[in-house]
Parts: C-alpha cells; sequence; structure tokens
C-alpha cells in the first residue's frame, strides 16, 4: 500500500509530489550574501535527493540582517546572479516534480555573530562587527551586542526590504517563499516578550506585537504572483517563563491564515537561551496543535530522522509535511532509503545514472543498508 509520507499535497498554489522537507540549514559559507561552490555542491546533491521542497537557508533582506560573514543574502544584484547560477544548475539535475523554496530572514539582535565553527558569539572588535536593531535595546544574552530599538522608519525599511528580496525571489524562480520569524531573529524577537519591550502600538499585548511580523507577511504576499507559495517559520514555545507558548502560537497561525498565508513550519526556542529537552520529534505536538486548532498546511521540525516515525506524523494528520535538517547532512538519499523501508519505491524518481545502486539490482545494499534490501 501506498505511503502517506509518499503522497502529494498542495501548500496554496504549489503541488508537492511528497512530504519530506528539506529544511533550512545555514552554510554560513556566502561571500558578501553570494552563493558559491560550496552552495551548488550543496545543492546539487539535495537536488538529486527526491525530497518534494527544498528550502534554502536563512538568507538576509540586507547586509545588516546577516547573522554572520558567511550568510547568503538576496540584497544585491551580485547576490541574485550568484544565486541564480547555483539554483539553475541544481534545477537542471533535479528531478522535475522538485519545489524549491527560499527562507527570508533578518537576524535582529542576533545579527553579527561568528559562524558557528568560530565560536557564535557576538563578533568582537577586530572581526569587522556591525551594529545591530531589534525591537526593544535588549541583548539577546551576556556579552551579545545590545540593539539599537527600532524606530518606524527603521521597521518600513526593514517591511520593504523583505519584499525587495521577495521580487529577486521571485525572478530567481522559486515556489515557495519562507520568511523566518522564529529561532530569535527579528520577527520571532518582535513576537516575544522576552525581547520585545516597545510601548507603542508593536509591544505589549500579542496584538500588538505580532503587528510588525504580519505586516511583513502582508506585504510580501502582495509581492508574490499567484502560483507562489508563502509560509512562516513560527515558534511554538520559547521554552521560557513569561515567552511564547502555544496559545500564542495558535493566534499567530490563525491570523497568518487570515492574511492569506498558505503554511507554518513550527519550531521553538532560540530567543533566549533556554534548557530544551530534546528527543525524537520534541516538536511535533507543537505542530499538531496548530494544524488542529488553526486547519492550516502545517509542517513539523526537528529529530525527525526515521522514515517510520516520519511516516506515523503524517498518516496521524499530526502534520502535513516533515522537515528534515541535520538527516539530510548526513544522508542526502534519505528519502530513497524512506521510500525502501516503507516499501514504497515506485513513488520516487532515481536518476537513471544512479539506477543500479536500487537494492534489488545490487546485492552489496545488503552490506550497506542492512535491513532494507528487499524492501523493494
Ligand atoms: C547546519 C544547520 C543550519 C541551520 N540553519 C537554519 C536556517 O537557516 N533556518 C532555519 O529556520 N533553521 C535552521 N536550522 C534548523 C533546522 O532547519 C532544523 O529546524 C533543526 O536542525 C531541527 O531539525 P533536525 O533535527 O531535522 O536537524 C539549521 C540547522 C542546522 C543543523
Amino acid at each position: 500500500m501506498a505511503s502517506s509520507l509518499f503522497s502529494p499535497t498542495n501548500v496554496g498554489p504549489v503541488t508537492l509530489a511528497n512530504r519530506i522537507v528539506v529544511s533550512p540549514m545555514c552554510q554560513y559559507s556566502a561571500d558578501d550574501g553570494c552563493a558559491n561552490d560550496w552552495h551548488l555542491m550543496h545543492l546539487m546533491q539535495l537536488a538529486i535527493s527526491g525530497a518534494g521542497l527544498v528550502v534554502l537557508e536563512a538568507t538576509a533582506i540586507e547586509r545588516q540582517a546577516r547573522i554572520t560573514h558567511g550568510c547568503l543574502g538576496l540584497y544585491s544584484d551580485a547576490n541574485e546572479a550568484a544565486l541564480a547560477r547555483v539554483l539553475g544548475a541544481a534545477r537542471r539535475v533535479a528531478p522535475p516534480h522538485t519545489r524549491w523554496g527560499i527562507q527570508l530572514n533578518h537576524a535582529g539582535r542576533k545579527a553579527s555573530a561568528q559562524r558557528p565553527w568560530e565560536g557564535r558569539a557576538a563578533l568582537g572588535l577586530r572581526e569587522d562587527p556591525w551594529p545591530t536593531e531589534g525591537p526593544s535595546a535588549i541583548a539577546a544574552g551576556t556579552h551579545w551586542h545590545t540593539p539599537r530599538e527600532m524606530s518606524l522608519d527603521d521597521m518600513t525599511r526593514v517591511r520593504e526590504g523583505f519584499v525587495a528580496a521577495t521580487r529577486r525571489a521571485v525572478r530567481l524562480g522559486f515556489d515557495v517563499i519562507e520568511i523566518h520569524a522564529a529561532h530569535g531573529y527579528l520577527l520571532h524577537q518582535f513576537l516575544s516578550p522576552l525581547a520585545n519591550q516597545r510601548t507603542d502600538p508593536y509591544g505589549g499585548s500579542f496584538e500588538n506585537r505580532m503587528r510588525f511580523p504580519l505586516q511583513v507577511a502582508m506585504a510580501v504576499r502582495e509581492a508574490l504572483p499567484p502560483g507562489v507559495s508563502l509560509g512562516l517559520r513560527i515558534t511554538g514555545s520559547d521554552w521560557t517563563p513569561g515567552g511564547i507558548e502555544v496559545a500564542e502560537t495558535i493566534a499567530f497561525a490563525d491570523a497568518l491564515k487570515a492574511r492569506g498565508v498558505d503554511y507554518v513550519c513550527v519550531t521553538t526556542g532560540g530567543v533566549v537561551n533556554a534548557r530544551i529537552a530534546v528527543h525524537p520529534g520534541y516538536q511535533v505536538p507543537f505542530a499538531a496543535e496548530v494544524k488542529a486548532s488553526v486547519k492550516l498546511h502545517t509542517r513539523a521540525v526537528g529529530m525527525i530522522v526515521d522514515a517510520r516515525q516520519a511516516e506515523t506524523i503524517i498518516a496521524t494528520s499530526q502534520a502535513d509535511t516533515v522537515a528534515l535538517g541535520r538527516a539530510f547532512l548526513d544522508d542526502p538519499r534519505w528519502v530513497w532509503h524512506a521510500a525502501q523501508s516503507l516499501g514504497d519505491e515506485e513513488s520516487i524518481v532515481y536518476p537513471p545514472q544512479y539506477e543500479r545502486s536500487k537494492p534489488g539490482l545490487w546485492a552489496g545494499a545488503q552490506l550497506a543498508r542492512p535491513g532494507t534490501a528487499n524492501a523493494s
């Protein structure tokens, strides 16, 4: 019987061939926002993964919106041309059903940071730091830069930056635009009272705190042609007393749905340092609550690593799609292996050049992946 994981689904106007999404993952390897050969390699291997949707990493809407010096950007013609090269190459080798998304981001008070392998700390004076901005002049933690509180003009500039980056992404042919409103970056900072202490109409009540993120979402929506899907990555919990809890997440998702947003991806954490009990599928209950309450296309993410675990999430309607991050870095052929273990190999498109690696055609598969060799 065909699996739920490999059944098609619609995300707004876009049809996905299966429920598997490559989660956005910063590569911290760009040159002033420009994609290079690392991104080419990264996207080329994901291109033939068989995932229904590949979402490119958090991409800065302006130069100062980058998390690190290595973040991808869509704030210049050079950025756009560089991304056209790597995306074009990836599209040319991908199975035709593959859909492509890009996550647009402003890092807010978490900008001007070191790459993970440099320590993840705020950039020091000798590391070419830049001034950061946020809803309030509250640092993300000790030793972080204190951001400048954004004025209404700053907010207009940032909203227009999201729109300008969206227009570039549309020109590049992306099927899906994802706005990052989680992991403690700017739009999440506006949503969370842990980072937003404003006393104007953009702070205080949840209605006020979601005003700016909603304005950004609406401006991006208006810039999109009919065939492009719009989603947001949102937070299910700040894991901290006084922070966002799932009732507010549901209210936010409801407001997004009312404004024509096609999907949400529910993640958690990142606005402050919090203790999170991570275990397989630990964020799925937040997605399930949002999906059940709001009836909006919902993606789950976080420690989804096993094909049967992913199948159960979809089959039991806890989410409409699942995003995997590290599992794809570890195994870009995750989709093929999942199809094998679910006995659903007909659902995937092997590039003919690699067809001889199919378990049924290669006795060595038993040695490479014990337990899956006879699944086809
Ligand atoms: C190397 C790396 C980079 C990431 N970059 C982003 C990003 O650009 N945007 C984002 O929303 N999440 C980012 N994340 C989080 C992942 O998208 C995902 O939500 C998280 O890793 C949990 O999923 P997993 O357990 O399947 O890896 C990143 C994670 C990793 C490991």
